[in-house]
C-alpha cells in the first residue's frame, strides 16, 4: 500500500478541543484500566431520575448478559428535551431543511417539548403502553424526531423503517416486531419525487394480517397532500389528533436497561435482525460520542445527513445532539438536488459549523466537479465527517482539500448498528489524521485483530476485527431471539464481539477498516445481506437459482453482482433481466437494486453442493487470473462459462 500523508493536528483544532492527546491517553486508559470508575463518572452526563449505584455488569461468555447502570432510573425524551428548557427555551432545537430549498423551519426546545408531549399523548389516547413496539415509517420531517421522543417518553419501543423500503420489507417488521401501531405520512418527497408511504402502508398491514399481526391504528403526518386511502376506524390524522390532547405529558421513569429501540440490520445469513438497544448506557454513548467525536461544543450548528431509518440517524441526528442541547439540521432532500451544489448551499444558509456524511455522497459529489463546491463559503465549517464504509484515499483529500479548504479535521467514524455510537476516529485536538484510517478507538472500547483460527495478533497486523469487552451503547439482544445474539456475534470467536469487519492496525496503532468478511455488502453505505437479494431473486417463477455477491463499483463503494440460473425452459433475455431488478425492487426496495445480472445455466459447487462465492467474487471483480484452487468443484468447466459471459469485463 503506498503511504498516505498524515495530517498534523492542527493548533487551531487543538486550542479549542475539549479533549487533547494527553487527555485521551489518560482517559482511554482509565477507561479500559477500570470501567466502572470511568462510566461512573461519564454516566453523570445524562440526568438521572435515580441514580445508578451498580455501573457495568457484562459478560461476553455463555449467555451473554449485558447490563449498564441497571438500577438508574431515567428518560430519554426527558433528557434530549426537557431538562433544557430552563437554560435554552428559545434554543432552535431542530432546523428543518426541505425537499424544495425554499421550505424550512425551526422548531425551539420549547416548541419541541410542546409537540413532543402532545404526541405522546395521542399514543397514549390510543391505548400504547410502556413495552408496546410502535413501528415509524416516515419522511425526513420533524415529526419523525417528535415520534421517536413520544415514544421514549411513554417507554414504549419504537422500529423505525427506512421510507426506501418495500412494503414487504415493512411488512416483516412489523410482524416480527409483533407492532400493532404505525406512524407513518401521506407521502415523502425527495429530490423533487413523491414517495407513497401511505400506500406502502397499507399494503405491508395486508401482509402483515396474513402473519396474524393486526395493526390496531395508522397515525399519518400530511406532508405532501397527495391522495391516500382511508380506513376508517383505523387510520387517524395526526393533525386532528393533536389538536385535542394536552400539551403536557409527564415522561416515564424508565430502567437504565429497558428496552429504547429495535432496529433492523442485516446480516449474512436469513432475515433481518432486530436490534435491541436499550435506555441508560446508549444515550450515555450517544451523548458522549457526539461531543468529543465532533467536538460539539454550546452553539454550534451540527448537521448529519443520514436519514433517521438509519441508525446513524438515530444516534447522530436525534438522540446524541438533543441529549446535548444542541441544534440539529434535519434535511428532507438529496445531495443533487436542485443541484450538486446543495449541501454547500444547506452549510451557508444554516451557517453549519459541523457536518456529517457519507464516502458515497463525497465521491458523488467529487465526481460531478468543484465549480458546484466552490460557488459557496462554507466559511461556517469547523468538523467534517464521515461514517457508512470505508473511505478511499482520494475522496478523503477531496473532503479535506476542497470541502473544507484544509481547515477542518475529517473525522472517519467507524461504528455499527450494534454498538450504537462511535466506536473507532479520530478526535479532533487528540489525533493526527491518516487519509483512510478511522484511526484509534473511543474510551472503552478494546479493539482486537484475531485471524481466522481466533489466534490474537499483536502490532501491525491485518486480521478479523472484535471488541473484547463491552461498552455502554452496544446492542442487548437481537429483539425475541437472544440465541441468534450469542450465535452471530459471540460464537465465531468464542467470548468476544465480533465485528464482521475485517482490519488493519498499522505500526502506530492506527486502525483501518478493510471491510466485510462476511456475506454482507456495503452499498452506498446501506448494509444489505447478499442472502436478502438472493432470496428475492429466487421468489421470481423464472429463477432456480441465485447467488449475489459485492463488487467494487465507483460511487456506492459496493455493488450489487447477481449471478441468476433460470427454470428449465425459461430463455435469458434483456427484458427478464429488467424484470428481475424491478422484482427486487418490489420485494426488498430501490437500495437492493441489482446493479449486474449474468444469466448462467449452473453455479460453481463443491460436490458436496456448497456455492464456492470466492470464485464468484472474483469473476465479478473481473479478477478472475487468481481463482485459486478450483479442484474441489463438482465441475470445473462453470468457470469458464462464467468467465466468458461476466458483465464487468474492464
Ligand atoms: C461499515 C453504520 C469503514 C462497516 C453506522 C460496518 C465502515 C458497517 C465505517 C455497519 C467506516 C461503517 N469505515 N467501514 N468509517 N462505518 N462502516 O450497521 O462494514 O449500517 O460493519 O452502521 O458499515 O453498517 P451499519
Amino acid at each position: 500500500m503506498s503511504e498516505v500523508q498524515t495530517h498534523r493536528v492542527q493548533p487551531a483544532w487543538k486550542k479549542r478541543a475539549l479533549i487533547d492527546d494527553k487527555t485521551y491517553q489518560q482517559w482511554y486508559a482509565e477507561s479500559v484500566e477500570s470501567p466502572e470508575a470511568f462510566w461512573g463518572e461519564h454516566g453523570k452526563r445524562i440526568d438521572w431520575f435515580r441514580p445508578y449505584t451498580k455501573v457495568k455488569n457484562t459478560t461476553f461468555s455463555g449467555d451473554v448478559s449485558i447490563k449498564w447502570f441497571e438500577d438508574g432510573l431515567t428518560n430519554v425524551s426527558y433528557n434530549c428535551v426537557d431538562r433544557h428548557l430552563e437554560k435554552r427555551g428559545d434554543q432552535v432545537a431542530i432546523i428543518w431543511e426541505g425537499d424544495n430549498p425554499y421550505d424550512d423551519k425551526k422548531i425551539t426546545y420549547r416548541e419541541l417539548h410542546d409537540h413532543v408531549c402532545r404526541f405522546a399523548n395521542v399514543l397514549k389516547k390510543h391505548g400504547v403502553k410502556k413495552g408496546d413496539r410502535v413501528t415509524i415509517y416516515m419522511p425526513m420531517i420533524p415529526e419523525a424526531a417528535y415520534a421517536m421522543l413520544a415514544c421514549t417518553r411513554i417507554g414504549a419501543v419504537h422500529s423505525i423503517v427506512f421510507g426506501g423500503f418495500s412494503p414487504d420489507s415493512l411488512a416483516g417488521r412489523i410482524v416480527d416486531a409483533e407492532s400493532t401501531f404505525v406512524i407513518t405520512a401521506d407521502e415523502g418527497l425527495r429530490g423533487g419525487r413523491t414517495i407513497p408511504l401511505k400506500e406502502n402502508t397499507d399494503r405491508a398491514i395486508d401482509i402483515a394480517a396474513k402473519n396474524f399481526v393486526m395493526v390496531k391504528n395508522v397515525l399519518v403526518v400530511r406532508r405532501t397532500g397527495g391522495k391516500v386511502g382511508w380506513a376508517n376506524g383505523r387510520d387517524l390524522w395526526y393533525h386532528d389528533e393533536v389538536a385535542s390532547v394536552p400539551a403536557e405529558c409527564a415522561p416515564e421513569q424508565m430502567n437504565a436497561e429497558d428496552p429504547l429501540f429495535i432496529l433492523y440490520t442485516s446480516g449474512s445469513t436469513g432475515k433481518p435482525k432486530g436490534v435491541l438497544h436499550t435506555t441508560g448506557g446508549y444515550l450515555v454513548f450517544a451523548s458522549m460520542t457526539h461531543q468529543y467525536v465532533f467536538d460539539y461544543h454550546d452553539g454550534d450548528i451540527y448537521w448529519c445527513t443520514a436519514d433517521v431509518g438509519w441508525v446513524t440517524g438515530h444516534s447522530y441526528i436525534v438522540y446524541g445532539p438533543l441529549s446535548n442541547g444542541a441544534t440539529t439540521l434535519m434535511f428532507e432532500g438529496v445531495p443533487n438536488y436542485p443541484s450538486p451544489s446543495r449541501f454547500w448551499e444547506v452549510i451557508d444558509k444554516h451557517q453549519v459549523n459541523i457536518f456529517y456524511t457519507a464516502p458515497t455522497a463525497i465521491r458523488a459529489l467529487m465526481g460531478a466537479g468543484d465549480q458546484h463546491v466552490k460557488k459557496s463559503s462554507r466559511q461556517s465549517l469547523r468538523t467534517l465527517g464521515t461514517v457508512g464504509e470505508p473511505i478511499n484515499p482520494e475522496a478523503w483529500n477531496w473532503y479535506f482539500n476542497v470541502v473544507g479548504e484544509g481547515r477542518c479535521p475529517v473525522v472517519d467514524t467507524w461504528w455499527q448498528t450494534e454498538t450504537g455510537g462511535i466506536m473507532i476516529s479520530p478526535l479532533p485536538g487528540a489525533m493526527d489524521l491518516k487519509p483512510g484510517s478511522a484511526t484509534r478507538p473511543f474510551f472503552g472500547v478494546q479493539p482486537q485483530l484475531v485471524d481466522n483460527e481466533g489466534n490474537v495478533l499483536e502490532g501491525a497486523a491485518d486480521g478479523n476485527l472484535c471488541i473484547v469487552d463491552s461498552w455502554p451503547g452496544q446492542m442487548r439482544t437481537v429483539y425475541g431471539d437472544h440465541e441468534r445474539f450469542i450465535q452471530t456475534y459471540f460464537s465465531t470467536y468464542t467470548g468476544k464481539y465480533f465485528t464482521g469487519d475485517g482490519c488493519r492496525r498499522d505500526e502506530d496503532g492506527y486502525y483501518w477498516i478493510t471491510g466485510r468478511v462476511d456475506d454482507v455488502i456495503n452499498v452506498s453505505g446501506h448494509r444489505m445481506g447478499t442472502a436478502e437479494v438472493e432470496s428475492a431473486l429466487v421468489s421470481h417463477p423464472t429463477v432456480s437459482e441465485a447467488a449475489v455477491v459485492g463488487y467494487p463499483h465507483d460511487i456506492k463503494g459496493q455493488g450489487i453482482y447477481c449471478y441468476v440460473s433460470l427454470m428449465a425452459g425459461e430463455v435469458p433475455s434483456e427484458d427478464l433481466r429488467k424484470e428481475l431488478v424491478a422484482h427486487v425492487r418490489r420485494e426488498i426496495g430501490a437500495i437492493a437494486s441489482p446493479d449486474k445480472i449474468q444469466f448462467s445455466p449452473s453455479l460453481p459447487k463443491t460436490r458436496s453442493g456448497k456455492i464456492m462465492r470466492r470464485i464468484l467474487r472474483k469473476i465479478a471483480e473481473d479478477d478472475f487470473g487468481t481463482l485459486g484452487d478450483t479442484s474441489t468443484l463438482a465441475d470445473p468447466a462453470v468457470v469458464d462459462d462464467l468467465i466468458s459471459n461476466r458483465q464487468n469485463k474492464k
